[in-house]
């Protein structure tokens, strides 16, 4: 079986670095807000070229701490994207606002900027970009609408670590940037991590005390914030994974690179990337009318697939409350039947890489 993801082959790698890192940890028998978390901040900062970076707890939190950070909560609404993990859309949730969701453009699965003019209202606050499948939004008309409008643009940039869109790194397009560093991520820790990433000193400041119960001093607490921070443990083994990004990411390419001028199948649709986008492939998207057929065809050829996503955000159980209705978003139902993720990941072979061209092209409904 040729699984999803496999994460052997990097931790195999690097075993020997993420060990001494833990190490270091133990023995300096500190384990909250310590030098490996402000060591990676100003690595990831630097990474991202940006100024401030601030360790999480998770990529949910990382979008609900800026929200609260811009003071977004009940009243006021916030546009995103309907094609998204549903994390996007809790964090508008929790912060107490109302997500507003747009359709999106179904050659990138990004939100279509030419749809977000229409859901602006006087209480709209924020966009949510969601840079999907690591690929980046279409930035420059979401900025130029925010721009006219007054409103915030952040970017939900939990699958695109290292993306870059016209040159510019994803985590400083916009005012904020939420990262998530789940162990399956591009960037992944051993367990839940995020950060925010932005060159908002008052937002950063704000969102440092927020992620630590509200208090830049202890026991003195300013804001009514939450607990949710990076630990020495995952900062440290972020740090040595940082390391190696750049080299994982140009591998997820050369993948990625090899897939699309590799499959050829009428009845299959490959990802298109824009001339100005480099995206990192943390999912590799196709479509195909009949996704359960070849789905399964896969699998009988040990192939193991991910559908990303199979129920939108507006016809979950938990969003009803929305008022949304199957067919409010065409394109985001469209990809929701028809999207089949690949296999790709870090270490794969190339012989696996061909398995798939292969049994892909082969494939006939
Ligand atoms: C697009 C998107 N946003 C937000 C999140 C939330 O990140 P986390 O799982 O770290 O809370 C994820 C992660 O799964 C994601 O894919």
């Amino acid at each position: 079986m040729i699984p999803f993801l496999n994460l052997e082959p990097m931790h195999n790698e690097i075993g020997n670095e993420i060990r001494c890192a833990i190490e270091r940890v133990y023995s300096n028998n500190w384990y909250i807000m310590g030098q490996e978390l402000e060591l990676f901040e100003q690595e990831y900062a630097q990474y991202c070229g940006v100024k401030y970076c601030i360790g999480v707890g998770n990529g949910l939190d990382a979008l609900q701490l800026i929200l609260m950070g811009y003071e977004i909560g009940a009243g006021d609404e916030v546009i995103l994207p309907a094609n998204t993990f549903i994390a996007t859309a809790l964090a508008v949730s929790y912060a107490g606002a109302k997500p507003v969701l747009v359709d999106i453009d179904i050659n990138t699965y990004n939100i279509d900027p030419d749809l977000i003019e229409a859901k602006i209202t006087k209480n709209t606050k924020a966009i949510i970009v969601v840079h999907l499948y690591g690929q980046p939004a279409n930035m420059d008309k979401i900025l130029e609408i925010s721009r006219r409008y007054n409103l915030k643009v952040i970017e939900d940039s939990a699958q695109a670590h290292n993306a870059r869109y016209k040159g510019a790194l994803t985590g400083g397009l916009g005012d904020a940037a939420g990262f998530s560093f789940y162990p399956g991520k591009n960037l992944g820790a051993l367990g839940d991590a995020g950060a925010v990433t932005t060159n908002d000193k008052q937002l950063a400041e704000t969102v440092r005390a927020l992620r630590n119960y509200g208090s830049q001093e202890k026991y003195n607490h300013e804001l009514k914030g939450m607990n949710s921070r990076l630990d020495e443990l995952q900062a440290a083994v972020l740090r040595v994974k940082l390391k190696h990004l750049d080299r994982w990411t140009k591998e997820r390419r050369l993948i990625a690179k090899h897939y699309l001028s590799g499959i050829s199948n009428n009845e299959i649709v490959l990802p298109q990337v824009p001339s100005d986008m480099e995206p990192v492939w943390h999912i590799f998207a196709i479509r195909c009318r009949n996704r359960k057929k070849l789905q399964s065809y896969l699998d009988d050829q040990g192939i193991q697939t991910l559908t990303h996503y199979p129920i939108p955000i507006h016809l979950q159980p938990s969003y009803l409350d929305l008022g949304y209705q199957a067919g409010d978003f065409r394109r985001t139902e469209q990809s929701s039947k028809e999207e089949i993720s690949l296999p790709l990941w870090y270490g794969m072979d190339k012989v696996l890489q061909d398995r798939i061209i292969h049994s892909i092209n082969s494939y006939c409904s």
